[in-house]
């Protein structure tokens, strides 16, 4: 048995599509048994298992021999304190993995914002994460630290279709290791079922090639049919300024302002260069093609 954790995430979805795809058997957790359905449609068992509840993920847990873990969502827009949600989300991980009879091997999605010492903002936890998950003895466990998620583009497709332009503090010209969570997903499954060997220790993720906000926009133009849209830079107070109007918390406002500034700032990067472990197959165009109807 392999035990999904936040199943109905990007990130989680395409762990647990990619391993009953491959055949395998698959516990999807989540909050809502009704959300989890399309995976039980396809043969897997679900459990309805809040992150923050160790007694019920160790029980979801106790019969795996692998286990998929993620701290969810990326970001919690109303959120005061999104620090004491990722505490109790790693504590709860950290007592329900402790000790299991079978489990042999952990894959956790941490993000390349572990890289940096001081992450702060909705990745301040993914540090925190995988020490909590390292503490554990007899089991391999492995971190993905995937770079920029093509799904973080989605709101501008909106936005370009119309207005023909999209904004945000990152330079257009600055060069993002994007991925599709699909590819994570790929990954995590052969990590999961030994089809690609474990090990212990992280792995970075990639995409196939660096790509800039400015080719991200035109080829969002280009699908929708504003072949003129253009990216435009924005400074942070403009940036904070819509994430609150737009519902955020003013902790949650500034977090996402400050991790975004380290990503423009290059403080959030990633450590080596691409090579045949790190890269992931599918493209910007190719992600596109499949969101855009
Ligand atoms: N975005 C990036 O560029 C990037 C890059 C690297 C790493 N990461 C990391 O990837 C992770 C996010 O991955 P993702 O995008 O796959 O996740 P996601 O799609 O944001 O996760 C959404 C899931 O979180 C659960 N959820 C929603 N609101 C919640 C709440 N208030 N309390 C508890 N659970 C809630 C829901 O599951 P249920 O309702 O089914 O429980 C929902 O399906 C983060 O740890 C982030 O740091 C992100």
């Amino acid at each position: 048995m392999i035990v999904v954790s936040s199943a109905t995430s990007n990130t989680g979805s395409a762990v647990a599509e990619a391993l009953l795809s491959a055949g395998h058997q698959v516990r999807v957790l989540g909050r809502s048994r009704d959300r989890l359905r399309r995976f039980v449609e396809r043969g897997a068992e679900a459990a309805e298992v809040r992150t923050d509840d160790p007694d019920g993920l160790r029980e979801a847990f106790a019969d795996a021999r692998g286990v998929f873990v993620m701290i969810a969502p990326g970001f919690i827009p109303d959120s005061s304190d999104f620090p004491a949600h990722q505490r109790r989300v790693i504590s709860a991980y950290r007592q329900a993995l402790d000790g299991l009879d079978v489990l042999t091997r952990i894959v956790s999605l941490s993000g390349w914002a572990a890289n940096y010492d001081g992450a702060r903002g909705p990745v301040w936890g993914l540090r925190p994460l995988e020490q909590a998950l390292d503490t554990l003895t007899g089991v391999e466990v492995i971190h993905l630290r995937p770079g920029w998620f093509m799904e973080n583009a989605l709101p501008m497709i909106e936005q370009v279709r119309v207005t023909g332009t999209a904004h945000g503090l990152i330079p257009g010209d600055l060069l993002l290791p994007a991925i599709a969570t699909a590819d994570i997903g790929a990954v995590a499954a052969d990590l999961l079922t030994g089809r690609r060997k474990a090990g212990t220790g992280t792995l970075e993720l990639q995409g196939p090639r660096d790509i800039t906000l400015d080719e991200v926009t035109a080829a969002i133009g280009k699908a929708v049919g504003r072949p003129e849209a253009r990216y435009e830079r924005i400074d942070a107070a403009t940036m904070r300024e819509g994430l609150l109007a737009a519902g955020f918390s003013t902790h949650m406002a500034d977090g996402t302002t400050a991790m975004t500034i380290d990503v423009a700032e290059r403080r959030i990067a990633m450590t080596r260069p691409r090579d045949t472990e790190t890269a992931t197959p599918t493209t910007f165009e190719e992600f596109l093609a499949r969101v855009i109807d």
